[in-house]
């Protein structure tokens, strides 16, 4: 991890305990999270668990599709995903999507954002796939990874609160992406407040690609106010040019949003949980201004 990710990983994380109004664990994050760094740095060193990708054995892996990867790194972005107790089942197979509008990417010097990038499995995957891509992995917890590379950065970003998603946004100020892609927490107030913050970090023509967009209907919890403003239906309203209410979005959202989205693409996926499919996965193209 870099000291500059360290460090803004380091306040931001502290800033959110306060925001909460976690003062007690505010307190015990201040030294815990210097202990954690640091075994995660020597577990990197000395774990076989944590993986090099620039000194990886492997090197037809960048001759790989994208599924075959997703397989390889048991990313449920995949058409199947390994369990820990090694049954095997259909998973997301969000694959086809993936190349049908990422090809054109692939032997392009691009920036990669993914939020929600847990162990880094999905990250892995596009560090082979884009072979020249310089990848940011954002998580609530950046210390997850398992995959470490020189194109690969780690950082902290809590996608529940809009003040750290601004911070973010504003570390990145000199950085746009060509790809940002929200795996996070799919809770529907997260994934709305979070679009029109980390949009504009999308650059023109670039793609800002929502997985998993209506799990809460599987998951209640994740729309616990049951709003009916839901992602899918706001994308809708903004692609129309028509009037919507939600509390997550305000007009300046809104009129950033309606003018620079030149397209969307929603597409399905394969997995179903609880008797739904939950594998809705929208890409949204930018203008290219
Ligand atoms: C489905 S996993 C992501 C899987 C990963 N993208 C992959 O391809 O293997 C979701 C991740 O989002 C993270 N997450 C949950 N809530 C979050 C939040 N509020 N902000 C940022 N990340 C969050 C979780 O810690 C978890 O690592």
């Amino acid at each position: 991890m870099k000291v500059k990710n360290i460090l803004f990983s380091y306040q931001n994380l502290l800033k959110r305990e306060i925001e909460k109004k976690k003062y007690f664990s505010f307190l015990r994050k201040i030294f815990n999270l210097i202990l954690k760094v640091l075994l995660n740095l020597i577990k990197k060193l000395f774990s076989k668990n944590f993986k090099n990708l620039d000194k990886y054995y492997n090197r037809d892996l960048f001759e790989k599709s994208l599924d075959y990867l997703f397989i390889y790194f048991n990313t449920d972005k995949g058409k199947t995903f390994k369990m820990n107790d090694g049954q095997i089942i259909n998973s997301h197979n969000y694959s086809p999507f993936y190349e049908k509008y990422f090809k054109r990417f692939k032997n392009e010097k691009i920036n990669l954002l993914e939020i929600g990038s847990h162990e880094g499995k999905g990250l892995a995957s596009f560090f082979f796939y884009f072979p020249f891509a310089s990848l940011v992995g954002a998580n609530i917890n950046p210390l997850q990874m398992k995959y470490f590379s020189r194109r690969i950065e780690e950082i902290f970003i809590d996608v529940s609160s809009k003040s750290i998603l601004k911070n973010f946004a504003n570390y990145y100020k000199d950085r746009d992406f060509d790809i940002i892609i929200d795996d996070a927490s799919h809770n529907l107030k997260d994934i709305i407040q979070t679009f029109p913050i980390l949009f504009k970090k999308v650059k023109a023509n670039g793609f800002y690609v929502i997985e998993d967009i209506d799990q809460f209907k599987a998951f209640p919890n994740l729309n616990p106010n049951s709003e009916i403003m839901t992602p899918l239906l706001i994308l809708e309203k903004l692609i129309n040019k028509q009037d919507f209410q939600s509390p997550y979005l305000d007009d300046k959202d809104k009129d950033y949003l309606k003018s620079n989205i030149k397209n969307i693409y929603i597409e399905k996926g394969s997995m179903r949980l609880e008797g739904h499919n939950v594998s809705d996965i929208v890409f949204i193209q930018k203008k290219d201004i």
